[in-house]
């Protein structure tokens, strides 16, 4: 339909080459709805006459109900509803719609409408993923585990704890993403192809008609930039990572030598050939998509680091790397969020495993400091205490007196006093005396879970508040039209 300036067609192979209409089904309802606010806007500052208006309108409630052909002779999404509605309305009418507009402010029309849509999906499952972590994080208050640095063993903590720290970071993404919708929903509609035109429109009303909070104001910046979706695929690669390390301390505790957890069978898949197995497959992906996301992020980068200002076809290409990355981060949140509340915990074996290594060790040296003692000396003294109960494959709490007194050797520390000390150190003292800001303590579990407990209904209702008003401006909308076209 646009080649008027040019002879020949494009070869099937070129139009395939070129076309992007199969990635544009994500777009074409929100391509119709940027045409129908476009042409009310257009009759109502008397561009267009009301018949001309209506007969598009019509043209265009009827496309919303058909299934698009992707497989026209159509370039793009643009082209083919263009085309649909001057079949439908006649050139006479129809041909009116693509006044003062371009597919270059179209095209990232629909890609923000789209963006925004997908936050608000993404926060609500953000939300979702988060209770869950803390639901179960109320039930594990108790439990008992080895935290770890460098994989070793290093302080006594608590699952709950565990828990809450994932879900904190999942609060970041949630801010992340939150907060990349204030650079998505504002409106290029009306920039034309890139330096806006001279017939009389008014972008500010297609924008308050389309839901936008604003306008992106310069025509060239808002049809040449992508850095919204940079932003947004950013944003999905570091919650995406977030997952990504959740997925493999679980992998790594659902084996036999872990045995911290075990997952419901319908998150495990078996093996063709061995029938005993159990594979954590389900999280492996999540692992393996993490890795595809961040190609994402980096084929948009590369995309839009080079490019002139101003459209350039190039921009065409990253559109299924935002629609992959969307409907990625939406499943591989809703899964985790179903195995969080199907996992099985094994409370005796995190305990089991605490208690077969010296994580008190910390503990007996800050009890000494609290006498008074330079930390570095109850560290040496704690040291070796480990050091001897080690090489007697024995526990703390069963050291002679004899290994205790070579323990404060060139100390002036009394022996007795951490034989005391050894005598009353437990993982459980050890948590009940943990008592700093955001730390394992058990009083700690029962302060962080009201808080977070508060601060996802709190987001909620932000939450709910920002898809409602979209859903209120494009009911007025949908207003609009009907009172036009009945
Ligand atoms: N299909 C194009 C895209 O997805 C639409 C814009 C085309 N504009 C142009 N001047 N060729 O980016």
């Amino acid at each position: 339909m646009y080649r008027s300036r040019l002879g020949n067609d494009l070869s099937d192979i070129t139009l395939e080459y070129v076309s992007s209409i199969k990635d544009d089904s994500e777009i074409a309802l929100f391509d119709i709805l940027g045409s129908q606010a476009h042409v009310l806007m257009l009759q109502e500052n008397k561009i267009i006459s009301k018949i001309d208006a209506k007969k598009i309108l019509v043209a265009l409630e009827s496309l919303k109900k058909e299934k698009l052909d992707s497989s026209s002779s159509a370039e793009d999404i643009h082209e083919l509803i263009e085309s649909l509605v001057i079949k439908k309305a006649g050139m006479a009418s129809g041909g009116k719609m693509h006044t003062a507009r371009s597919r270059n402010d179209q095209v990232t029309l629909d890609i923000r409408m789209k963006i925004r849509n997908d936050i608000n999906i993404l926060c609500n499952c953000l939300l979702d993923t988060i209770e869950a972590l803390v639901s179960l994080a109320k039930n594990h208050q108790k439990t008992i585990m080895p935290l770890y640095t460098h994989l070793q063993q290093a302080q006594a903590g608590l699952f709950s704890h565990y828990l809450l720290a994932h879900a904190d970071a999942l609060f970041r993404d949630f801010d992340r993403l939150y907060d990349a919708y204030k650079h998505v929903n504002e409106s290029p509609l009306g920039a034309g192809p890139v330096g806006g035109t001279s017939i009389p429109i008014d972008r500010h009303s297609t924008a308050k008609m389309l839901g936008f909070d604003g306008i992106v104001e310069n025509s060239i910046d808002a049809t040449s930039t992508r850095d919204f979706v940079a932003e947004y695929i950013a944003a999905i690669a570091i919650l995406m990572t977030n997952l990504s390390k959740i997925a493999e301390d679980f992998v790594l505790w659902s084996t036999a030598e872990f045995s911290f957890i075990e997952l419901s069978d319908e998150f495990t898949s078996p093996s063709s050939v061995m029938p005993q197995k159990k594979n954590p497959d389900i999280l492996e992906l999540t692992r393996g998509k993490t890795a595809e996301i961040i190609g994402n992020l980096t084929a948009i980068l590369s995309t839009i680091k080079g490019l002139s200002t101003g459209y350039g076809r190039d921009l065409q290409q990253i559109k299924s790397s935002i629609w992959s990355t969307s409907k990625t981060s939406i499943s591989a949140l809703l899964i985790l969020k179903s195995m969080l509340l199907t996992i099985k915990v094994n409370d005796k074996q995190m305990k089991k495993a605490t208690n077969s290594s010296y994580l008190i060790a910390l503990d007996i040296a800050e009890k000494l400091v609290l006498k008074e003692i330079p930390f570095r000396t109850t560290h040496k003294i704690a040291g070796s205490l480990v050091q001897q109960a080690h090489n007697s494959k024995k526990s703390l709490n069963k050291l002679t007196s004899a290994e205790i007194k070579k323990s404060v050797e060139g100390t002036k520390v009394n022996p007795t006093t951490v034989s005391e000390i050894i005598k009353t150190t437990t993982t459980i003292s050890s948590l009940q005396d943990r008592i700093s800001f955001g730390s394992s303590g058990y009083s700690e579990q029962k302060r962080m879970i009201k808080n977070r407990t508060k601060k996802i209904n709190d987001l909620r209702t932000n939450t709910t508040k920002r898809e409602n008003d979209l859903s209120n401006a494009l009911e007025a909308l949908d207003q609009k039209i009907s009172n036009l076209i009945k």
